[in-house]
C-alpha cells in the first residue's frame, strides 16, 4: 500500500491502522507540514514531494496493490492565495498518481477529498452528495477536479476506490499549522492561557468528525466499486464555533471569553453533511461523540504540547 501524506494528521492514522491488519506500507511525504515521528518505524517512508517525477520509482520499488492519497496542499485560505501552486499539489500531482497507479496496474485508490469546501454555501445542510458543488475556494475546486479525474479512471481503467469528503476532522496529532485547525488552536491557546480569536460572531457552523472514524470510512472505500463513489465522511451534526469554545473550555477549564476578528474570504458559513449513503453502501457511520472525541484530543496535547503558542 501507498499512503501519501502519511506522515500527517490523517495519513499516519490510515498508516497505523494497515500496518495492524499486517500490511507493508509506504508513506510518501514531503514533511512539509507531516512528522518524521508520526510515521510508525515499521512502515517504509519515502520523503519526496508528490510533485516529484522520483514518485514513479517510489511506485517501482513498492509495487502497491493500492493508493490512499491524503497528501495535498490543504488550506483554503492558502489556495486563494496561491491558487496555481494548489492546483499543481492538488490537481496535476493527484492526476500524475493516478497514471502511475494504470502503469502500474495498481488496483485501488482512494481520494481524501473535502466537504466543506466542495459544496461551498449548500443550500441543503446536512449537505447530501447530491447536492451540486459549489466551491468558493481553489482549494474546494481542485479537490473536484481530482474526483472527477478519479471517477474517470475508475471507468477507463477499472480502479476501485472512492473519494471520500471529509468534513471538519480533529484528533490527536492534528497540528496547529495555519488557521484552519480550529480544535488544537483552540486547545492550545487554553492550555497557554493566551488571548483566543474567533473570525466573524462565532455562529458559523462545522461538522466535527473524530479521526478514528474517519480512518475507517477511507479504509472502507478502498474496494468500492458501485456507482456514485464519493462519499460524505462525517457525523451530520452541526456544531457552531462558540458551541466548539464553551465545550473546549469546559473541558480545559479556561475561563477566558474570545476576541472577535473580520470573517475571511473562502471560508464556508455553514457545513454539516449528510452521511447516509456511507452508512447504507459502505455500512460506516461515525462513532464518537463530540465530547469523548474532544477529551481524546486534548490529552494527547497536554502531552505533546511543547512551546506557547505565540
Ligand atoms: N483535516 C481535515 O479536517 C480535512 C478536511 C477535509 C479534507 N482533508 C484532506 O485530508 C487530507 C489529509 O489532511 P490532514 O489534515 O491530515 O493534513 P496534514 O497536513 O496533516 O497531512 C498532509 C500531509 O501531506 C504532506 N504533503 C503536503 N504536500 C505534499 C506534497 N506536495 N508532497 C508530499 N507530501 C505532501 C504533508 O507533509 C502532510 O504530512 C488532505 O488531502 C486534506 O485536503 C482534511
Amino acid at each position: 500500500m501507498i499512503v501519501t501524506g502519511g506522515a500527517g494528521f490523517i495519513g499516519s492514522h490510515i498508516v497505523d491502522v494497515l500496518l495492524e491488519r499486517g500490511c507493508e506500507v509506504t508513506v510518501i511525504d514531503d514533511l512539509s507540514n507531516g512528522r518524521r515521528e508520526f510515521v510508525d518505524p515499521r512502515a517504509n517512508l519515502a520523503v519526496i514531494n508528490i510533485q516529484d517525477e522520483g514518485v514513479a520509482q517510489v511506485f517501482a520499488a513498492s509495487r502497491p496493490e493500492a493508493v490512499i492519497h491524503c497528501a495535498a496542499q490543504k488550506d483554503p485560505i492558502t489556495s486563494v492565495r496561491q491558487p496555481l501552486e494548489d492546483c499543481r499539489t492538488n490537481v496535476l500531482a493527484t492526476l500524475n498518481l493516478l497514471e502511475l497507479c494504470r502503469e502500474h496496474g495498481v488496483g485501488h485508490f482512494v481520494l481524501a477529498s473535502t466537504g466543506g469546501a466542495i459544496y461551498g454555501n449548500a443550500p441543503e445542510i446536512p449537505t447530501p452528495e447530491s447536492c451540486r458543488p459549489q466551491p468558493i475556494s481553489p482549494y474546494g475546486v481542485g479537490k473536484r477536479a481530482a474526483e472527477l479525474y478519479l471517477q474517470c479512471y475508475r471507468e477507463t481503467h477499472g480502479l476501485r476506490g472512492a473519494a471520500v469528503r471529509y468534513a471538519n476532522v480533529y484528533g490527536p496529532r492534528q497540528l496547529r499549522t495555519g488557521e484552519s485547525a480550529v480544535v488544537p488552536i483552540f486547545f492550545e491557546a487554553m492550555l497557554n492561557g493566551v488571548p483566543l480569536r474567533i473570525y466573524g460572531q462565532g455562529e458559523q457552523t462545522r461538522d466535527f468528525v473524530y479521526v478514528s472514524d474517519v480512518t475507517d470510512a477511507t479504509l472502507a472505500a478502498l474496494d468500492y466499486t458501485g456507482p456514485d463513489a464519493v462519499f460524505n465522511v462525517g457525523t451530520g451534526v452541526e456544531t457552531t464555533i462558540n458551541e466548539l469554545f464553551r465545550r473546549a473550555a469546559a473541558q480545559v477549564g479556561y475561563e477566558g471569553e474570545p476576541n472577535h476578528a473580520p470573517e475571511r474570504p473562502g471560508e464556508v458559513f455553514r457545513s454539516c453533511l449528510d452521511c447516509r449513503h456511507a452508512k447504507e453502501v459502505l455500512g460506516w457511520e461515525a462513532q464518537t461523540p463530540l465530547d469523548e472525541g474532544l477529551a481524546q484530543t486534548l490529552e494527547w496535547l497536554r502531552e505533546h504540547l511543547e512551546t506557547p503558542s505565540e
